[in-house]
């Protein structure tokens, strides 16, 4: 199965592509989370990326399709994969098809923008092994720790109020025209995104069957 998960930042596509991966046993692959970690390797391309993340702007095109060209050659990905914030531009997406790579399905996670920005304030990140966590709505069992490995919980610089706005800026203008691309290879799949991640998760796992 090779998914597409889209929706404006904070719809809770890191979430789900955490629980679905585990289910179907395939990677997800989140650009955001590869350009944070080479970030904080301090690379070249991390040093690259990092105005334009702090900033709320995408980070150029030929750079993010580079990341994907060289993730998806990966053994790992040969049955399969999760794309997470992958394709956000009409150019992204034109170049995945170009690499001949066929999209079964694409679940566009829809939240409104009020909704947003207080998941955005309240996220709060692993900073050894990514895990996400929300104050309120998805705690850890001990406050500012990982559940899965113990590290320290941190919030995202981008989470800050100002970047989510310019972040859901950015997504409305250069990313949402890939609902009408991918509506029109009749791939593209619309869930509510719902109070509880379990119940986005089971209409999720539904739309991938139908
Ligand atoms: P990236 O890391 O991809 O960020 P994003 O898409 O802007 O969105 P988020 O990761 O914030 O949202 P999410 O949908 O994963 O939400 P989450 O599950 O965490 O990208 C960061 C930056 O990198 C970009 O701004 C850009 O600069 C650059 N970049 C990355 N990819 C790029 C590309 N392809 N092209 C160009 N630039 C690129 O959920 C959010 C919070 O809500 C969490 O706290 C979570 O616990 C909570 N939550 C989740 N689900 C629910 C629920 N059902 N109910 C209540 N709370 C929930
Ligand atoms: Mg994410």
């Amino acid at each position: 199965m090779k998914l597409i998960l889209l929706g404006a930042p904070g719809a809770g596509k890191g979430t789900q592509a955490e629980v679905i991966c585990n289910k179907l046993n395939i990677p997800a692959v989140s650009t955001g989370n590869i350009i944070r970690e080479a970030l904080s390797k301090g690379t070249e391309m991390g040093l690259k990326a990092k105005s334009y993340i702090d900033a709320g702007q995408l980070v150029p095109d030929d750079v993010v399709i580079g990341i994907i060209k060289d993730r998806l050659g990966k053994d790992d990905c040969s049955n399969g994969f999760i794309l997470d914030g992958f394709p956000r531009t009409i150019p992204q997406a034109e170049a995945l098809d170009a690499m001949g790579i066929d999209i079964d399905r694409v679940i566009d996670i829809e939240v409104p923008d009020e909704k947003i920005i207080a998941r955005m304030s309240g996220r709060r990140v692993c900073k050894s092994c990514g895990a996400t966590y929300h104050t309120e709505y998805k705690a850890p069992a001990m406050d500012g720790v990982c559940d899965v490995c113990d590290a320290e919980l941190i919030q995202r610089k981008d989470d800050h109020p100002d970047t989510v706005l310019e972040r859901l800026e950015v997504y409305h203008k250069q990313t949402e025209p890939l609902k009408d691309y991918y509506s029109a290879k009749g791939i593209l799949r619309v869930v509510e995104g719902q109070e509880d991640v379990a119940d986005t998760t089971a209409l999720t796992l539904k739309a991938l069957e139908d």
